[in-house]
């Protein structure tokens, strides 16, 4: 039976490929670092394999047997090199016979961003993969935004008039086991968006009439977004990456809108209004 193993289970995308590979006939093994947020997150029906892409102690018997690895990049760990260039060293030594990989829009033209080193490095070492380079994730609206929306009625990223193809979480990780399960998908990138792109304008009126309260878009520039960050007390490099991606989005670089996703999944991509019904108890 084809094993695989999912990396960043309990994250947003990996949590769902977790649940749909459970479906699937094969054998699907949850790669964590703690066993006990897994559980909480994950249940208690899941295979779960100790991994750390920072000890090489977890390496070895986690990759054991596995035939398919759906890697994901934690967003903290940006050196490439010295933090998951290693851990992909030692699956191809367990002979992995394929990675579906978590890489990003654009990683293909912009060699800075470490999924474009990942996506270089796997090719580097021969083993088999598929990219799916996905664009802004619906759900940072439930994550990194959830109490600006929910506390302040607010949308506060400074993204200007430009339009982003938002994809939701749940359409990557459809996509994500069909390549890893079905035949056919054995090396090549995926683009994957939305099937709409919104300016956060059209983003605060759809959440507005969907809630039933009003959500505004404030759209501060960027010297404003990163002090009123700073005074929130995040994580410099954390407030420096968001205020990256949504100048991006304020360029018109974000808007792109591609068929993959529907062309893979045999439907339209969720739209957001969908997304905003389905979550809507985060705001609430
Ligand atoms: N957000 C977007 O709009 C967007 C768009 C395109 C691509 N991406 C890319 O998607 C990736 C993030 O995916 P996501 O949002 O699904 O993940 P996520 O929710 O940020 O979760 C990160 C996952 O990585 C795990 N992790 C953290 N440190 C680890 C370590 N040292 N070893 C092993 N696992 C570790 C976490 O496990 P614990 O729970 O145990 O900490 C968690 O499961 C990033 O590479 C990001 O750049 C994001």
């Amino acid at each position: 039976m084809l094993k695989i193993l999912v990396t960043g289970a309990t994250g947003n995308v990996g949590r769902e490929v977790i649940r749909l590979l459970l479906n699937q006939n094969c054998h699907v093994c949850a790669a964590v670092k703690n066993l006990d947020n897994a559980k909480q997150i994950l249940g208690s029906n899941v295979h779960y394999i100790p991994f750390d892409f920072t000890n090489s102690n977890t390496w070895a018997s986690a990759f054991v047997g596995v035939n398919k690895l759906f890697l994901v990049r934690p967003p903290a760990l940006a050196n490439v090199r010295k933090d998951i260039a290693p851990a992909l060293r030692a699956a191809k030594q367990a002979k992995v016979e394929q990675i579906v990989f978590l890489s990003i829009l654009g990683a293909d033209r912009n060699s800075f961003v470490p999924h474009s080193k990942i996506e270089r490095y796997i090719e580097q070492l021969g083993i088999p993969a598929i990219f799916l380079r996905a664009s802004f994730f619906m759900q940072n609206l439930n994550t990194v935004h959830r109490e600006d929306i929910k506390t302040r009625g607010e949308l506060f990223m400074p993204a200007g008039n430009g339009k982003t193809s938002f994809i939701d979480v749940r359409d990557i990780a459809a996509v994500a086991v069909r390549t890893l399960v079905e035949d056919g998908h054995s090396q090549g990138a995926y683009t994957l968006t939305g099937g709409e792109a919104l300016t956060y304008y059209e983003v605060a009126d759809i959440f507005t009439a969907v809630l039933g309260k009003p959500i505004r878009y404030i759209n501060p520039s960027v010297l404003s977004f990163v002090a009123q960050m700073f005074a929130r007390r995040l994580p410099l490099s954390f407030v420096f990456i968001m205020a990256a991606i949504y100048t991006t989005a304020r360029l018109g670089l974000a808007d792109s809108i591609t068929l993959d996703v529907e062309q893979l999944l045999l439907r339209p991509p969720l739209t957001l209004r969908q997304y905003i019904e389905d979550y809507q108890q985060f705001w609430q």
